[in-house]
């Protein structure tokens, strides 16, 4: 399959040359005496234009209505100069076979432009929308963008475990793991399974992960900082689960996250690292999905590519979490969570900070209070904050939360009896610092809030091919 427009010169580079195109059609016109034919076949967002003589090997199946929107085809022909405006290169149709024929009557994606809510409807098809599209080829160079930043620098991919015993942010958000029991219904020889329950019909939760408690993970960092303790920097990149019953447009069940852990590091270390990354993967898409991008820049978020240069080329706004109140209670704007010190950010306050305050550039808020932070965080002097710090862009809000780790035994120790949890359950985080503990230090980044970031997509649940959230697990 060739990507005939996408290339340097929108096709002219393919002048002359035959070609076999398998793709899907987008439209088909008929006139009298020449068809042309849309086709996309995913590897950009362009169609190929076909334009297709009575005189063509297969026109029959175009006089047969077979050629219709959403159909798959093979075409053969050469590549020539158009004539028509919007393209530079067409493919001469020599030969056309139809693959597979779509009802036009009953295929859902018709011309007029669908709504978002009723494509997730359709999350099998609507990758064949131009949206879509773009957003899974742009999702795609993230991704890759990803692991070519870290592997240049010289970290090592870690595989964090999706079924675990711990839950490492504290928050009781987890998904539980649960075995059913195969059945054989009486009277037939189907196997049904069901939910272990007991005898007054609740279910039974010790039939778990083989007679013991296991969960989806909330984050692999824990994990992470084991082997950051032995290969020095790592990452995770995997799918992270979360049972919060949220439906905003920055919440999901279901998503990926990218988890640094540098050794030998501290909260500044963090910071310059989640900077570098972040300006690395929007200077590549910028650079390798252009027509994607200029896409989400008239259709989706108007001057998205400007904000996106800003990004790479300016520095990031620091602040602490205690200037970050100030500012809050300085504002003119009143808010329907009223500020105070000690109280965790709402997205309101995210949103000002970022979209209002400091125009739109990302923002990084550290030492924040630790009452409102998970209990790996390193204790400051101060004794009341972490070091922590969260980084907010506009309209998505935080896009990464990270921490230096608290590394000292006895710290940790009594962090953990200060919030009740099992001391014995961390039995192995605890052994980290008791042989040849080091400084460290690491943040969490959804790869879906990336996305939407990145793409300007409003809603998290586009951001990812089949989202799971609460009332979406179909597909
Ligand atoms: O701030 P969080 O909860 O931090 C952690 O999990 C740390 N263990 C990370 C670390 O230091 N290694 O989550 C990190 C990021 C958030 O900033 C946000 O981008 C994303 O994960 N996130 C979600 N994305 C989509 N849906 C949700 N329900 C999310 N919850 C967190
Ligand atoms: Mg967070």
């Amino acid at each position: 399959i060739v990507d005939v427009k996408g290339g340097p010169d929108e096709g002219m580079d393919r002048l002359g040359q035959a070609l076999a195109i398998r793709g899907w059609v987008r439209t088909c016109r008929v006139q009298s005496s020449v068809t042309f034919i849309e086709l996309n076949d995913g590897s950009c967002l362009s169609n190929l234009q076909c334009v297709m003589n009575i005189d063509a090997e297969g026109y029959d199946q175009v006089e047969s209505g077979a050629v219709t929107t959403g159909a798959s085809v093979l075409v053969e022909g050469i590549v020539v100069s158009s004539q028509g405006s919007k393209q530079k290169v067409e493919l001469k149709v020599a030969r056309l076979v139809t693959i597979g024929k779509s009802d036009p009557l009953t295929y859902p994606i018709q011309k007029k432009r669908a709504t978002r809510e009723f494509l997730r409807t359709i999350a099998h098809l609507r990758p064949r929308t131009n949206t879509f599209g773009a957003v899974t080829r742009v999702r795609n160079t993230l991704a890759y963008a990803t692991h070519k930043f870290f592997q240049e620098n010289g970290f090592v991919w870690i595989s964090s475990p999706i079924i675990t015993a711990s839950d490492c942010e504290g928050a009781g958000e987890q998904f539980c793991v649960t075995t059913l029991i195969p059945n054989t219904r009486e009277g037939t020889d189907c196997l049904v399974n069901t939910i272990p329950t007991s005898k007054d019909g609740k279910i039974d939760w010790s039939q778990d992960f083989f007679g013991k408690p296991a969960f989806l993970t909330v984050s692999g960092q824990l994990n992470a900082e084991t082997y950051a303790s032995a290969l020095c920097d790592v990452y995770t990149f995997g799918p992270t689960f979360r049972a919060e019953n949220s439906n905003t447009s920055r919440h999901l069940a279901e998503f990926w996250m990218i988890e640094p852990e540098l050794a030998f590091a501290d909260l500044n270390d963090d910071m310059a690292c989640a900077t570098a990354y972040l300006q690395y993967v929007v200077k590549y898409i910028l650079e390798n999905c252009k027509e994607d991008m200029d896409f989400f820049n008239t259709w989706i978020e108007k001057g998205i590519i400007n904000r996106l240069n800003d990004v790479v080329e300016k520095d990031f706004v620091q602040l602490t979490y205690s200037d970050a109140v100030e500012l809050l209670l300085g504002a003119k704007k009143k808010f329907e969570f009223p500020v105070k010190w000690g109280l965790d950010l709402q997205s309101e306050h995210e949103r000002y900070i970022t979209e209002v305050a400091f125009a739109g550039r990302p923002v990084i808020i550290r030492d924040y209070p630790k009452e409102i932070k998970a209990f790996y965080m390193r204790q400051n002097d101060d004794g009341k904050t972490v070091a922590a710090m969260d980084l907010l862009v506009p309209r998505v809000g935080e896009l990464i939360g990270g921490s230096q780790r608290e590394e000292r035994l006895e710290y940790l120790g009594s962090r953990l009896e200060e919030l009740n949890l099992n001391k014995d359950s961390y039995w192995w985080y605890l052994d980290l610092r008791r042989f040849g503990s080091v400084p460290h230090a690491g943040f969490g980044l959804g790869f879906e809030r990336l996305v939407q970031f990145a793409t300007g997509i409003e809603n998290i649940r586009d951001a990812i091919p089949f989202p799971r959230a609460p009332g979406s697990a179909d597909f």
